[in-house]
């Protein structure tokens, strides 16, 4: 299977860290024009098929800025951007709304916004492909402890679902990644460093694969589901976790 993107643009929206670069890197490698977003725009790896723009998934007018800068015409979105904003894991009652719609509009809010700002383009072109990257926490409890993340990652797998029913009549496919947890940007390695060095030497034990997870087992997962091998695959959740879910 060969899968190539030659001629094809590709948005990441959230492209600055582990897991948003690695799928950049390895669309742009691939063949791809990829624009690169983030609202850490200084921080996002350029390339001669990668361009860094400025974002804020939660704003759907920074959103239109960058879809307009691919000409209207977007192949594959890779919404990657989300995570933690920092935050740790806090008794239910100490956590405030603020903290709570903060994760959930990036996480859940700037996705739907995102797949709304590409639909009428990849509709208008006959086709496209969202993938999406979720988490293991959106189908089971979250690791983080971090209430609002277990929720607005079970609400994209659903957004995921519901839209891929919308929109395969257009041909377009939506789907989503969930990788299992991997020390890739300050939030995760603040999360890690949490743990007790018993936990840590033993965590790889408790993967069937017996190795911890890297940005490119997540990046490969997105590409085959951006190809066009993937044209019957749509509205499904991929575990990329290194295990069967329990
Ligand atoms: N690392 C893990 O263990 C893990 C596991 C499961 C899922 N995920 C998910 O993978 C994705 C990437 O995570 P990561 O580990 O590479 O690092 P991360 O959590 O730091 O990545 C989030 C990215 O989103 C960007 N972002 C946040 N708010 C934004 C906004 N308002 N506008 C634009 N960009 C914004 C950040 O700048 C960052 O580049 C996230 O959605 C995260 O929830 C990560």
């Amino acid at each position: 299977m060969l899968i190539r993107f030659d001629g094809k643009t590709v948005i990441v929206a959230g492209a600055a860290r582990g897991i948003g670069r690695a799928i950049a890197r390895a669309f742009a490698a691939d063949g791809a024009n990829v624009i690169a977003c983030d609202r850490l725009v200084a921080e996002i790896e350029t390339g001669e098929r990668i361009q860094a723009l400025p974002v804020d998934v939660t704003d759907a007018a920074s959103i239109d800025k960058v879809v307009a800068a691919a000409g209207g015409r977007v192949d594959v979105l890779a919404y990657v951007a989300g995570g933690v904003l920092g935050q740790g894991p806090k008794p239910l009652e100490q956590v405030t709304p603020e903290e709570f719609a903060g994760i959930v509009d990036v996480n859940l809010k700037g996705c739907f916004l995102f797949a709304r700002a590409v639909a009428p383009g990849m509709k208008q072109a006959g086709g496209g492909r969202i993938v999406t990257i979720s988490s293991r926490a959106g189908l089971a409890t979250s690791l983080t402890g971090i209430q609002a993340y277990a929720s607005a990652k079970h609400g994209q797998v659903g957004l995921v679902k519901q839209l891929a029913q919308e929109l395969g009549p257009f041909g377009i496919t939506v789907n989503s990644v969930a990788p299992g947890f991997m020390a890739t940007s300050p939030d995760y390695e603040r999360q890690w460093n949490s743990y007790s060095d018993d936990f840590r030497r033993t965590f790889a034990d408790r993967i069937a694969m017996r190795r911890m997870g890297k940005p490119e087992d997540i990046a490969d997962a997105v590409l085959f589901l951006a190809s066009d091998h993937a044209s019957w695959i749509t509205g499904q959740t991929l575990p990329v976790t290194g295990s069967p879910l329990a």
